[in-house]
């Protein structure tokens, strides 16, 4: 996969997050949204891809655009044939309310290569490199925290579980603390929450919980880059949610490992920070029509993580403004 590709990724989640922070705490969640999913689009339109949709928006009848399936990229005879999978924002709430964390991402690979998820939750677990192969979902939540404890040489008490703060984590949230461990709620965005188990500074050790079975392929791919360890299983909600899962042909009792979520490791990963959060800063509207944007983006080929600052001028890009 051409690696300049990386820095044009990061150019289309820059674009989504310049487009959607206007809306930081302006308790519209669907305006931002729709502002990320529009610049998002309009920057792919640039990119020399010949893209698919696999993960995105939803179907077409309820997506005009980056809907699963949507062609996209400037594709001529000679493009990469790409599988993309998109978030323009993951953590909508986040935005409307002005809460952090809010981020924009996308992931690419080779045709083929990410999962086609239905649009259901997944049970999750999640760890850096240090604890990759200590975790397994299908064993329990005391047995996973030790294991993890011990890859990392730490006691039980100073291991910190990201659990995404939902009624439906009651139980789990019980479980975490019976063992003793230390749990960071969060209130949306379970893609950064991923990541972050993989950067040491931020404190947290294990993701556990259900969240979005889309924003797992993308959590895949970022944990892909940088070695760490993601696992999923699928778990509809409701009667029709099962269906969906059943009518893709999709079995849910599996352990989706990395490999099942995301083939191989020609995978390229870009995510920008809308709101402020602790891995990413949010976007800054600077003086003089300019504003700052702060970029996570990876290659799993490479295992090359890099971060980017970047300072657009509004006036240069009048799209970015509106
Ligand atoms: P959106 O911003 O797309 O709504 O997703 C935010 C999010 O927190 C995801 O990161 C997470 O996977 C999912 O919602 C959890 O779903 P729910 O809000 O239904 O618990």
């Amino acid at each position: 996969m051409d690696r300049n590709l990386a820095l044009n990724l990061a150019r289309v989640t820059e674009a989504a997050a310049l487009a959607s922070a206007k809306y930081l705490g302006r308790g519209d969640k669907n305006a931002a949204d729709q502002a990320a999913v529009d610049a998002m689009r309009r920057m792919f339109d640039t990119i020399n891809i010949d893209g698919i949709v696999v993960i995105g928006e939803g179907e077409l009848d309820e997506a005009p655009m980056l809907y699963i399936g949507e062609e996209i990229g400037k594709a001529t005879g000679e493009s990469l044939k790409v599988d993309i999978a998109v978030d323009p924002l993951d953590g909508t709430i986040s935005v409307a309310k002005g809460l952090p964390n809010a981020i924009s991402v996308v992931a690419i690979a080779p045709r083929g290569c990410l999962l086609h998820a239905p649009d259901t939750y997944m049970k999750k677990i999640a760890v850096g490199p240090k604890a990759r192969g200590f975790v397994d979902i299908n064993a329990s939540v005391e047995e996973n925290i030790r294991n993890v404890a011990k890859a990392l040489d730490k006691d039980v008490s100073e291991i910190t579980v990201n659990i995404l703060d939902r009624p439906r984590h009651d139980k789990l949230v019980e479980e975490v603390r019976k063992v003793g461990a230390r749990i960071k709620m969060f209130s949306d965005g379970d893609v950064l929450a991923a990541i972050s188990t993989c950067f040491d500074y931020t404190g947290v050790d294990i993701l556990m919980g259900i969240g979005g079975a889309p924003e797992g392929v993308i959590a895949a791919a970022a944990l892909k880059c940088m070695e760490g360890e993601f696992q999923g299983v699928l778990c509809p909600a409701t009667e029709e949610q099962k269906e969906r899962c059943l009518n893709m042909g999709a079995d849910l009792n599996k352990v989706l490992t990395m490999e099942d979520l995301v083939k191989g490791n020609e995978i390229i990963f870009a995510a920008t920070g809308v709101s402020y959060g602790e891995l990413l800063q949010g976007v800054k509207y600077l003086e003089y029509n300019k504003a700052s944007t702060h970029s996570l983006v990876m290659r799993a080929e490479t295992g090359t993580i890099r971060f980017i600052e970047a300072i657009h001028r509004l006036d240069k890009k009048p799209e970015y403004a509106k």
